[in-house]
């Protein structure tokens, strides 16, 4: 395999949604040739020990809603580390461009000229479902699905997504950050003409050993998740495939 990691550059790397094993091959190679890994608290964080013994770790793991280190920072970590000439890593869950500010993250490497190479991910979006045998899309349930953050409640003027579109979409939806808001959406999207029959699921902690799934209709699904004392990271499921359980 072609080296991963030049030196002056950054490398975005997709971790997957926490067990090393979805880890790309491509980079857990970078990961073993970086000078420098800058890592957040989600992710394949247990290959980490196969970075080299004198690379440079830095943890800028962000914690809900509690304490973290802004992106701006995070950008003139990156920068700095390349610009030294070092072979930086930037590893993300998941992958970096799905609500990963992986792109921010390529600006700001490009206005400062260093050089940035993208190595997806397997996001949790799909994996996550999948692992509870859920599958986004199934011929003759539904013909797509939809991804959308669920960070900002629907009837806050900070969001932008249009939520009675989604209802009528006829589509998976797959929301991520979406656990604190889960009442607010579950209403909206009922407020807007979907059944509150319709299957949903919520699943906590994909691939850990802590990872549990919760089924239920739309309205009940946010009391079902408050019941069980579901927190982030959770994924929620939205669709005729939430009720489909190809897991062993
Ligand atoms: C900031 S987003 C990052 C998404 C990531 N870039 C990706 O592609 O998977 C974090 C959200 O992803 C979801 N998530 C990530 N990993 C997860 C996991 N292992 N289990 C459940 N949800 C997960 C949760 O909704 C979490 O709040």
């Amino acid at each position: 395999m072609e080296q991963q990691v030049i030196a002056g550059g950054v490398v975005l790397v997709g971790g997957g949604p926490g067990d090393p094993g979805l880890m790309t091959v491509a980079g857990l190679a970078a990961i073993r040739e970086a000078d420098v890994i800058v890592h957040d608290r989600l992710g394949p964080l247990e290959c980490l020990a196969e970075a080299r013994a004198d690379a440079e770790i830095i943890n800028v793991g962000k914690i809900p809603r509690g304490e973290f280190t802004p992106q701006e920072r995070i950008n003139e970590v990156l920068v700095d580390r390349a610009k030294q000439g070092l072979r930086v890593v930037r590893l993300k869950g998941g992958d970096n461009f799905v609500f990963g500010r992986g792109g921010e993250e390529c600006v700001a490497c490009h206005d400062a000229g260093i050089p940035v190479r993208i190595i997806p991910g397997v996001t949790s979006a799909v994996s996550v479902p999948a692992l509870a045998g859920i599958p986004v899309t199934h011929r003759g349930l539904t013909q797509g699905f939809v991804v959308v953050s669920g960070h900002v409640p629907p009837s806050d003027p900070r969001s932008e997504v249009n939520w009675a579109a989604l209802a009528a979409s006829n589509l998976t939806l797959v929301v991520l950050m979406g656990v604190q808001n889960l009442p607010d959406i579950a209403a909206e999207l009922q407020a807007n003409g979907l059944s509150g029959s319709t299957p949903a699921a919520v699943i906590a902690d994909g691939t850990t050993a802590q990872q549990r799934t919760l089924r239920a209709p739309l309205e009940r699904i946010a009391a079902v998740a408050a019941d069980d004392g579901i927190r982030p990271p959770a994924i929620v499921v939205i669709g005729q495939v939430a009720e489909l359980d190809f897991e062993d």
